[in-house]
């Protein structure tokens, strides 16, 4: 798996203006589940903004992941002296080494259709969670429904630009929308430097989704659910609770 650009992570904030979803994001989490006291993994935690909103829910102990090892080095800084934090570089989706058990395992910024390109793949993902937690722990994840999107983008094309004209920064973001993949390009100029990246993520669609949380809930006897983040058009979270 490769590593995001290094601006990817230092500018992931401003680009994106995940900031501003933050708190939508958290409450949706708290109408699956309660976060106090909790022992949560977080997969994927990047730079650990969102990771910091986690620990303002006082959650008993808080396990960020992620793969890449520049994000690893930024976690570790960023909670050194955090006692009820602890960084691990792992791909999040493996199945469980150890025997640590989470209440809850989040996966946000649909980081759950990234580096796969099967749907078969996807069920086996969501499956791993669940192998990771405790009775009655829930795994919970977000996507991008490819479904809205496809009829909110008919050409299946979507254009943002990030433009800063104080720091001579432009960036483009390009996603495209097919029935199996969304592509999502980068290009443009920031921290004076000329910008080019791809990133690919397998697209799902509310019904394909419905079907693969059928079987996994089949296999471990547990229930399953789904929750629009209204506010957040195309965007949904789905979960699985352990029986
Ligand atoms: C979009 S960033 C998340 C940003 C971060 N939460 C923040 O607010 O700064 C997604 C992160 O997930 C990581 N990632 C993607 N797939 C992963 C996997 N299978 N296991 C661990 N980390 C993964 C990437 O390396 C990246 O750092």
């Amino acid at each position: 798996m490769d590593s995001h650009p290094l601006w990817y992570y230092r500018r992931y904030k401003d680009i994106f203006l995940r900031k501003q979803n933050y708190e939508q994001e958290i409450a949706a989490i708290k109408s699956i589940t309660s976060l106090d006291g909790q022992r949560v993994q977080e997969i994927g935690a990047g730079t650990g903004e969102f990771a910091e909103k986690i620990l303002n829910c006082r959650v008993a102990h808080l396990e960020v992941v992620d793969y890449d090892p520049i994000a690893v080095e930024i976690l570790r800084k960023r909670f050194a002296h955090q006692r009820n934090v602890s960084v691990i570089q792992a791909n999040g989706f493996a199945r469980a080494a150890g025997g640590q058990e989470f209440d809850v395992i989040i996966a946000m910024y649909s980081i759950i259709l990234e580096d796969i390109f099967d749907k078969k793949n996807l069920e086996e993902r969501i499956l791993q969670m669940t192998t990771k937690l405790a009775n009655k722990g829930v795994a919970i994840f977000e996507w991008i429904d490819a479904e809205i999107s496809e009829k909110v983008y008919p050409q299946g094309m979507k254009s943002v630009v990030y433009e800063n004209k104080e720091k001579d920064e432009i960036v483009l973001i390009e996603s495209i929308y097919t029935p199996d993949t969304v592509t999502i390009k980068y290009s443009g100029k920031l921290e004076k430097e000329i910008i080019e990246y791809e990133a690919h993520l397998l697209s799902v669609t509310w019904r394909e989704i419905t079907s693969i949380l059928e079987n996994v809930t089949r296999l471990t006897g547990g229930k399953f659910g789904m929750v629009p983040i209204e506010s957040l058009r195309r965007r949904v979270l789905g979960y699985v609770q352990k029986n």
